[in-house]
């Protein structure tokens, strides 16, 4: 299957940065910034646009454990976004790191970046997380680093003017103590005080799609699960009520694809969409997403958005139209009643309707913190009556049925 690297990349950065800004109170777009600059900084080290390319990728994806590591720290009382915003430095920070690198392993896009995660915060004097010195860490780690630390440090999307100098005095003072010289002086010679004060102004994808080659490739079905695989995980980790839900709803489209002899091309679709479907979860926030008490109706509407940005994420990204369809649409209905599109019957097709399907069967029977599973038995019947009121095919609900009774 043909996909935009590029474009998914991009589209998963914009989650990765709203999960970012919601948990930890960053200013949105952090990744695609820091993206570009380390993009910038690497035409003095002669990169060529596709090492560049690899850079950007690891600069978009330095901080994709963020959540595993967030959610870890909150569970045992650390408050995150109260030392984010005192500018106290986090605990354990080398786990967001060791977990990032363990989960860009097998993505399939990313040969040359070995220990660009897994480094990006270690500092020049060797007082970062795993005491590297600067000789010691991989040059695009040094320079996610120092591109990251900036882009926090002086919230470069915002409109404030002087960045440039303010910039430029931190570095001078970092110099040998959090920054190699050779990648501050990289930094200096290819990011003008222009470039610098007007990045507020252009949104990171435009700047990154102008900056870096376009690049389509195609991807086998072990890629793509791959692919499925780092998404589900970011994903499921955003809400402890619905821990593995999306490897559920992956796994369970899957099997449905091949109970109905579909072939291996189409089940690997079929899985990526499933693995993708709530991605636009990631965008909503925590509080309601993980509120406690019962949501109020204006928090029930804005948890239904979740499935609006699922189709804002993925639309964007060239080669994925079929899945970015059958994610996207998991919360229509036959009667027109579901959203985001509120779509009939006459419009939505069977992968539609399974994956539909799939996601109620999978939430029924999956265990959340305050009740158990489902049995398969229960959750058919409440499948059924919903069938039954026009809601979703009974002929679905029937083969669910019988592919999941045992
Ligand atoms: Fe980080
Ligand atoms: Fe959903
Ligand atoms: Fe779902």
């Amino acid at each position: 299957m043909k996909i935009s690297m590029t474009d998914l990349l991009y589209a998963l950065s914009f989650a990765l940065d709203s999960v970012e800004h919601d948990l930890l109170g960053v200013t949105t777009y952090h990744a695609g910034r820091v993206a570009f600059l380390c993009a910038q900084t690497g035409r003095a080290f002669d990169l060529s646009d596709q090492q560049r390319l690899d850079l950007a990728c690891a600069a978009l994806l330095h901080d994709n454990a963020l959540t595993e590591y967030a959610k870890s720290e909150y569970s045992q009382g650390v408050d995150l976004l109260g030392l984010h915003e005192a500018g106290q430095s986090f605990p354990d920070l080398g786990t967001h790191c060791t977990l990032g690198e363990r989960n860009i392993e097998h993505m399939p896009f990313f040969p040359r970046v070995r220990g660009a995660v897994l480094y990006h915060h270690e500092n020049a004097d060797g007082s970062g997380p795993f005491g590297l010195s600067a000789a010691e860490t991989p040059l695009y780690a040094q320079i996610v680093h120092l591109c990251g630390v900036l882009d926090l440090r002086f919230s470069y999307g915002t409109s404030e003017v002087g960045k440039f100098d303010r910039t430029h005095a931190f570095l001078e003072g970092g110099r040998g103590r959090l920054f190699s010289d050779e990648v501050v002086d990289a930094f200096e010679e290819r990011v003008t005080p222009g470039m610098l004060e007007g990045l507020d102004t252009t949104h990171p994808d435009d700047l990154l799609h102008y900056q870096l080659p376009y690049v389509e490739r195609e991807y086998g079905n072990d890629d793509l699960t791959h692919i499925a695989d780092f998404f589900a995980r970011i994903t499921d980790y955003k809400s402890r009520f619905t821990h593995d839900h999306s490897q559920g709803v992956a796994d369970k489209s899957r099997a449905m694809a091949q109970f109905y002899g579909l072939g291996d091309d189409l089940a690997a679709k079929i899985y990526l969409a499933g693995a993708l479907h709530d991605i636009g979860k990631l965008i909503i926030s925590e509080d309601v997403l993980e509120k406690p008490a019962a949501l109020t109706h204006d928090e029930y509407t804005y948890i239904q958005t979740h499935a609006w940005y699922t189709f804002e994420i993925l639309r964007k990204v060239a080669g994925l139209e079929d899945v970015t369809r059958w994610a996207s649409l998991h919360h229509e209905k036959l009667d027109g009643s579901g959203y985001p599109f509120g779509k009939h019957a006459i419009e939505l097709s069977g992968i539609d309707r399974l994956m539909g399907c799939v996601d109620i069967y999978q939430a029924l029977t999956e265990e959340r913190p305050y009740r158990g599973g489902m049995l398969h038995r229960q959750a058919i019947e409440i499948m059924r009556d919903m069938a039954a009121n026009g809601k979703i095919d009974g002929a679905i609900v029937d083969d669910i049925d019988a592919c999941f009774a045992s």
